[in-house]
């Protein structure tokens, strides 16, 4: 058993329906299996357990690792593309580099950047679009797999409108969707998930293989893109003839409580409601919306429906895969809405980055907080002495106040140490070596 002693900060109770931060300030907790098996004061854990080795994490913030409900693998090489709304930015700076997957060799590579960034990142769960090429998507399992984290992922299907070497047809993405969830669904901490790109680039044949892909995988998952800009709901209202793009989704079955949509900027009320009935999750991507131009995400009117709502990064559409990053502009982007917007508070934000996250992907029973019970999934937020996070941190009130500190200056070079299942997958000395030999 290992006794981890630090400043311990989680939202395991919903601050959107009344939950406040938990917050222990010299924290014991102790794990065994990968699990935490006790959570109290550190002095009176330690004397009851004596013989067990103490990892001292004082200094920084000990907090649930990141779940990341939205980011492309496939892109991680395409970062900072800014200054074009989103089908010039897919055709100009995404789809190229996407076709690139189709060499296997150069997409181990990309996996290897891909993984090693979200967990730099203090993400230790993620909801992975895959590539449109089954041998990548493969890769990014393997990488997965070697490095730790826990990844929901699958292959990206379309059969329309994007480049040639993008396309499948239903019966491929069948066969190799299929495949793909026999090879890695439920093996060791992968999950498949079926991913239409969005409906623009996928027809309803397309559409109904992903779902007969879903049926055949117990517990699978389905996630693709929604109401993200207004020329791409313009092509796919023409493209169906259907009172609203959820509707595109939802008639394939493929809307559910084991569905997450990205973006969902532009939503009808009467998709939030069909949302909302159906349990699905929306991925927020606050970033990505900026960068894009993409429009100002209803967060007020999604919790007035009960839609269930988590963050994503969408790297590479968003700028980096820092979920300290984007809590932080999704708090900017609410203020802006003045008095349409909901007043986001640090407990929202460390909530919307970890346990809604576990929530969205049905892992809410293991991941999220750092509860007795849980795994642990964790990030140690340790800045370097002098930086002015750690003068801010060393300064803070209370703990919401180090949690505000923390998510306006906190970056990936703060995240001192990740671990997943009580296995460190990361750490701040390890990545310096890392990243000097990687090309
Ligand atoms: N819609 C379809 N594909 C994409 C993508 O790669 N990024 C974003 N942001 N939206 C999309
Ligand atoms: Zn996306």
């Amino acid at each position: 058993m290992t006794l981890y002693r630090g400043t311990v900060l989680d939202t395991p109770d919903d601050p959107f329906t009344g939950g406040s931060l938990r917050a222990d300030a010299d924290a014991g907790l102790l794990v065994r299996d990968g699990v935490v098996r006790e959570r109290a004061g550190f002095a009176g854990l330690a004397a009851r357990h004596r013989e067990e080795e103490v990892v001292d994490l004082t200094g920084g913030l000990l907090l649930p690792g990141f779940v990341d409900t939205h980011v492309h693998f496939p892109q991680v090489r395409a970062i900072g593309g800014l200054g074009l709304p989103l089908l010039d930015w897919l055709e100009r700076c995404a789809l190229p580099e996407e076709a690139r997957l189709a060499d296997p060799s150069y997409a181990r590579s990309v996996a290897r950047d891909f993984v090693s960034g979200l967990v730099q990142a203090g993400t230790t769960t993620a909801l992975v679009f895959g590539a449109h090429f089954a041998p990548a998507v493969d890769a990014l399992f393997t990488e997965a797999a070697r490095v730790g984290l826990r990844v929901t992922s699958g292959l990206v299907v379309s059969d329309r409108l994007l480049r040639e070497e993008l396309l499948t047809t239903p019966e491929r993405a069948y066969d190799e969707g299929l495949a793909l969830a026999r090879r890695w669904h439920g093996v060791g901490r992968a999950r498949y998930a079926v991913i239409p790109r969005f409906s623009l680039s996928c027809g309803d044949e397309l559409l109904a293989s992903c779902r007969a892909v879903r049926d055949e995988v117990d517990g699978a998952y389905v996630t693709s893109h929604i109401n993200e800009n207004v020329r791409e709901i313009a092509t796919v209202a023409r493209l169906f003839d259907l009172s609203h793009y959820l509707e595109t989704y939802d008639r394939h079955g493929l809307v559910g409580r084991h569905t997450v949509l990205a973006h969902n900027v532009h939503p009808t009320d009467a998709e939030l409601k069909v949302l909302a009935e159906r349990g699905a999750s929306v991925a927020h991507c606050p970033s990505s919306n900026s960068a894009l131009g993409s429009g100002l995400f209803p967060l007020t009117r999604h919790l007035a429906y009960g839609v269930h709502v988590a963050l994503g990064s969408d790297v590479g559409a968003g700028t980096g895969f820092s979920l300290l990053k984007e809590g932080l502009q999704a708090y900017f982007l609410q203020q802006l809405l003045s008095e349409q917007g909901y007043a986001l508070a640090a407990v929202h934000l460390l909530h919307l980055a970890s346990a809604a996250g576990a929530r969205a992907l049905g892992l809410a029973d293991r991941v999220g907080d750092l509860g007795v019970g849980k795994r642990f999934d964790a990030q140690w937020l340790r800045p370097l002495p002098g930086t002015t996070l750690d003068v801010a941190l060393r300064h803070a009130s209370e703990p919401e106040d180090a949690l505000a500190k923390a998510f306006a200056l906190g970056t990936t070079a703060d995240v001192a140490a990740v671990w997943v299942d009580g296995d460190e997958v990361g750490s701040r000395a390890r990545e310096v070596g890392a990243g000097a030999g990687a090309r």
